[in-house]
C-alpha cells in the first residue's frame, strides 16, 4: 500500500501526465515504429525483483505508450473505428477504477446498475424502439453484443437451448450476414457451437450493400436443405467502407421467413443521434436486437459496447441462472441483477464512460462531433478526387476508400500498399488497406474517426497521400495489370 505522501504525488503525476497527452498528441508522430527489440529490451529490465517508485512506474510506462503505439486519438489517425476519447470517459473510467463498483448483482452496485438501465432505455428510444420495452446490456465490444445476439436468437428460436444446447434444435441453424459483414459473427458462430461454416456470407451489389434477391433465394435454397435458418443481419455502417445494408429490405425478409433481424450499428449506429443522417438507419427500429459500440462513435475510452433489444424477456431467458452465493437483497424489487443478463459475470461499470460523457456534451453535442466528422468526410472525398483519387464507396457516414484513378487499371495491390505504407512510416498521418466487394479489391480505406479532425488535417493527410503517389507510382506500376 502506498503512503500518503506518495500517493497524492502519484494522482499529481498522472494528472499532468494525461493533461500533456490531450494536449500535446497532435505533435505527436500518429503511428509508432514497429521495433519489437526496443520494446522487449525495455521490459526485460523488468522483473519486479527490485520495487520501483511509484511515479517512476507511471513515468516508465507513459513514455514507452508515448513512443510505441497507434495514437487513435490523433486528429490524423484516419483509421479503424478508434477515436479520441471523450474527456469526461477518461475521468469516469478513473472514477470506476477507484470505486470499483461491481456490476454482478443490483445490490451490490445500485446507482451504477440503474445508470445503465436509464442508459439502455435512452439509446432505445433513439434507435425507435419502445421505453417500455426495450432492454439491453452493456458489453466489453461490438464483438460480444454480436455474440449476444446470436445466443438471442438461438434461445428465441428453439426454447430447448438453454438446457440442451443445439442438441434441441430441430436441424443445423445457419444465419445470414453479408460478405462485407464483421467477422466477430465467424467467432460467435464457433464460439456457440454452430461452427462458421452456419455463417452464410451473402453477395453485395455495386454499392456494397447486402444483395436482398440472393438472400431470398439462399434462405430458400437452405430451407430446401433442410437447414434452419436463423438470423439475418444487417451492417449499419460496413468495417471496410460504412456501407449500410437495405435495413427496411432486409426486415421485411426476415419478418416474412419468421427469423430474428439483427442490426451490427456497431459504428453506424452513431448516425442516429445526427437529424440529417438519421434516414440513413431507417428501418433499424424493427430490429429484434441492435449492437451499437459507445467506444466507436460516441468516442468513449475502450471497451464500451451496448446490444439492445425490443424483447424484454430474452437476455434473462438467454442467461439468467439461479445461485446461492449470489446476494438477494434485491428480490422482491423491481430491478435487474447485471450477471443474468450477460454473458460476462463480475463486470465493471462500463456506463459511466457514456454516461458522464453524455451528461456534459449532451445528444446535441454529439451530434455536433458527428456532423463535424460527416463533413470532413465529405471534404476528404472531393479534395481526394480534386487530386486524381478516385472515390468508389458510397455512404453518408465519413470512410472513404480510393484508388488512383489515373493508375486504376494498372494499379495493384502492392502499389496500394507502398502508398498506404509510406503515408503511415512519414508518422504525418494513419489510414488503411482494405478489401471490398465480393472480388476483395483492395482500395484505400481512410475514416474520419477523432472528433479533432480539422480541415487542416484533412488537407495534410490528402498531401500526405499525393507525395506518396509521386515516390511509389513508378515503381509499382506494371503496364497491362488489372490486379486492381
Ligand atoms: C461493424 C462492426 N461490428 C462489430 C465490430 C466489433 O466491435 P469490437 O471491436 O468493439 O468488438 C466492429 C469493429 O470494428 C465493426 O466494425
Amino acid at each position: 500500500m502506498l503512503d500518503d505522501q506518495t500517493r497524492e504525488a502519484l494522482w499529481r503525476r498522472l494528472v499532468e501526465t494525461v493533461e500533456n497527452y490531450l494536449t500535446k498528441i497532435d505533435s505527436a508522430r500518429v503511428a509508432p515504429e514497429l521495433d519489437v527489440e526496443k520494446i522487449r529490451g525495455a521490459l526485460a529490465g523488468r522483473d519486479f525483483a527490485e520495487p520501483a517508485g511509484a511515479v517512476e512506474a507511471l513515468d516508465f510506462v507513459a513514455d514507452a505508450m508515448w513512443r510505441f503505439q497507434v495514437h487513435t486519438g490523433h486528429p490524423r489517425y484516419f483509421g479503424l473505428f478508434n477515436p479520441a476519447s471523450t474527456t469526461m470517459g477518461i475521468a469516469a473510467d478513473a472514477l470506476v477504477a477507484a470505486f470499483n463498483p461491481q456490476l454482478a448483482a443490483w445490490s451490490h452496485s445500485p446507482f451504477a446498475a440503474e445508470v445503465e438501465q436509464h442508459l439502455i432505455r435512452s439509446f432505445g428510444q433513439k434507435f425507435g424502439y419502445d421505453p417500455a420495452s426495450v432492454d439491453g446490456v452493456f458489453t466489453s465490444g461490438g464483438s460480444e453484443a454480436n455474440h449476444t445476439a446470436l445466443l438471442t436468437a438461438l434461445t428465441s428460436a428453439f426454447p430447448e437451448f438453454s438446457e440442451q444446447g443445439l442438441r434441441g434444435a430441430p436441424g443445423q441453424p445457419v444465419f445470414y450476414v453479408s460478405s462485407q459483414g464483421h467477422h466477430s459473427f465467424l467467432k460467435a458462430a464457433r464460439a456457440s457451437g454452430l461452427g462458421a461454416a452456419a455463417v452464410r456470407e451473402i453477395s453485395v451489389d455495386d454499392e456494397l450493400r447486402m444483395k436482398v434477391d440472393a438472400l431470398a433465394e439462399r434462405i430458400e435454397r437452405d430451407r430446401a436443405a433442410g437447414f434452419r435458418p436463423l438470423m439475418i443481419i444487417a451492417t449499419a455502417g460496413t468495417t471496410s467502407a460504412g456501407v449500410v445494408d437495405p435495413i427496411d429490405e432486409l426486415a421485411e425478409v426476415a419478418s416474412r421467413e419468421g427469423v430474428w433481424f439483427h442490426v451490427d450499428a456497431a459504428w453506424g449506429g452513431g448516425a442516429a443521434f445526427v437529424p440529417e443522417l438519421r434516414p440513413a438507419l431507417g428501418g433499424i427500429e424493427k430490429a429484434d436486437s441492435i449492437t451499437f459500440d459507445a467506444h466507436k462513435w460516441l468516442s468513449a475510452p475502450m471497451g464500451a459496447g451496448i446490444y439492445l433489444t425490443r424483447h424484454p424477456e430474452i437476455l434473462k431467458r438467454t442467461f439468467g441462472v439461479a445461485t446461492n452465493y449470489m446476494p438477494r437483497d434485491a428480490a422482491g424489487l423491481e430491478v435487474v441483477d447485471p450477471f443474468t443478463h450477460s454473458i460476462q459475470w463480475s463486470r465493471r461499470f462500463i456506463g459511466l464512460k457514456v454516461f458522464m460523457s453524455l451528461l456534459v456534451a449532451g445528444w446535441d453535442g454529439y451530434a455536433e462531433a458527428i456532423r463535424h466528422q460527416a463533413a470532413m468526410g465529405e471534404r476528404l472525398r472531393w479534395r481526394l478526387q480534386d487530386s486524381g483519387w478516385a472515390v468508389i464507396n458510397h455512404t453518408p457516414l465519413p470512410v472513404v476508400c480510393f484508388v488512383d484513378r489515373a493508375l486504376w487499371e494498372g494499379a495493384t495491390a502492392e502499389y496500394l500498399e507502398a502508398v498506404c505504407k509510406s503515408v503511415v512510416a512519414s508518422g504525418e498521418a494513419w489510414l488503411s488497406i482494405a478489401r471490398v466487394g465480393d472480388d476483395n479489391r483492395p482500395v484505400l480505406r481512410a475514416c474520419v474517426t477523432s472528433y479533432r479532425t480539422n480541415v487542416a488535417d484533412v488537407d495534410a493527410l490528402v498531401e500526405s497521400l499525393n507525395r506518396a503517389r509521386i515516390r511509389e507510382g513508378g515503381r509499382n506500376v506494371r503496364s497491362g495489370s488489372k490486379a486492381i
